[in-house]
């Protein structure tokens, strides 16, 4: 019997209403295996600062240090109850980002996935939708803007001013470019470059490793795209892009115009992978808006477990159940009200309702 530790990081919002259906999923696949999971709470977040004075205490970071996999729900608070968190503590930067670095999590892999059968969801003409969305982006997740030095000061003439650093060097940009191109070697053999080089000199370095990297891979035809064109292409015709890769602020705003394509973030689950420990997480915020309410889609977050048996795991036919299980919710009529506009006939089901039919697909389906 294979065993792994997960440490389960249920955050804040709607992190623990949808972290709940996800380990009921979970609970499945270790059910009809030979493999068990040792579950470990740990506190992280707004809740944790609150708790613990930290968001990301060093207990966790013990727990974390000793996982095979980490699974993290969503975190952070409404504008105005993050106020009461001091800048540095509010849990994007003093969670998040530390996180990411603890581990080196340098390629984020959030796949953009709206099958024929949902293409509905996306607020897209069908003849653009098409046949839905296949696309997996690739963000740079430890550099750029997001981690370089910030300087906030008053400058000589008393106007207040902040300063803050985009540095990459060529192996940040390299390890994730090879994460890129050896997925696109395995799909479509087409990559879309995401840079803003007639611009930035981060990105001209960027694409000077690219080239380099690109030797390696004779097979894999390179799209180079601006980034502020790729938006207006997203919009126009997504058909076009199987596999994108950008650095770390792009593929955030980007990500998040995916989710609006698929209709809601919350059909975004993600992957942060680096060369030892990787972590899965929803590409979404914590919703405090509706937490509670048993509304929240908890899709993103079943789909992040499904990426953890996938990658952390080897176990690849279980994440397909869970994938097909989930999508097969949708194609019988359910939906989650993130999904459906007034009007539409999708029978509206509670973020339980999703997970318990979930786990009734799954049961029926797949396994050994
Ligand atoms: C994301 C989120 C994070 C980011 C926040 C929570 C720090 O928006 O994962 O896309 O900006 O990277
Ligand atoms: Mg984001």
């Amino acid at each position: 019997m294979t065993s792994y530790k997960i440490a389960i990081l249920t955050g804040d919002g709607i992190g623990p209403e949808i972290m709940r259906e996800a380990l009921k999923v979970l609970a499945v696949i270790e059910k009809r295996n030979t493999v068990s999971f040792e579950l470990i709470d740990a506190p992280f977040g707004a809740g944790a600062y609150f708790d613990h004075g930290h968001p990301f205490p060093e207990q966790t970071k013990t727990i974390c240090d000793a996982a095979d996999a980490i699974l993290k729900g969503p975190v952070g608070l409404g504008h105005e109850d993050a106020l009461k968190i001091p800048v540095d503590m509010q849990p994007e930067r003093g969670a998040v980002l530390p996180l990411r670095a603890r581990y080196n999590t340098y390629a984020n892999l959030r796949p953009v996935s709206l099958p024929k059968g949902l293409a509905h969801f996306s607020p897209l003409k069908p003849e653009v939708i098409g046949d839905g969305l296949d696309i997996v982006l690739i963000r740079e997740l430890v550099g750029g803007l997001y981690f370089g030095d910030k300087i906030v000061g008053v400058d000589d003439g008393n106007l207040r001013f902040v300063e803050e650093t985009l540095r990459y060097d060529e192996q940040q940009i390299r390890q994730v470019l090879i994460v890129a191109f050896d997925l696109a070697l395995g799909r479509s053999k087409v990559l879309h470059n995401i840079h803003k080089s007639n611009v930035l000199k981060s990105s001209v370095l960027w694409n000077e490793v690219l080239e380099e990297v690109r030797q390696d891979y004779p097979s894999v035809e390179v799209i180079n795209m601006l980034v502020d064109a790729a938006a207006t292409h997203l919009c126009l015709n997504p058909g076009q892009f199987d596999v994108m890769v950008m650095e770390n602020m792009f593929g955030d705003i980007l990500s998040d115009q995916c989710g609006g394509l698929l209709g809601s973030l919350g059909l975004m689950p993600s992957a942060c992978v680096g060369d030892g420990k990787a972590y899965y997480e929803p590409s979404h915020g914590s919703a405090p808006d509706i937490a509670g309410q048993n509304i929240a889609n908890p899709y993103s977050m079943i789909g992040s477990v499904a990426m953890m048996l996938e990658h952390s795991f080897g176990m690849v036919d279980e994440a397909n159940n869970v994938w097909a299980a989930m999508q097969g919710v949708f194609s019988d009529g359910y939906s989650t009200p993130d999904l459906s506009p007034a009007g539409s006939r999708a029978e509206i089901i509670s973020t339980v309702q999703f997970g318990d039919r979930v786990v009734e697909k799954l049961q029926a389906h797949g396994g050994k």
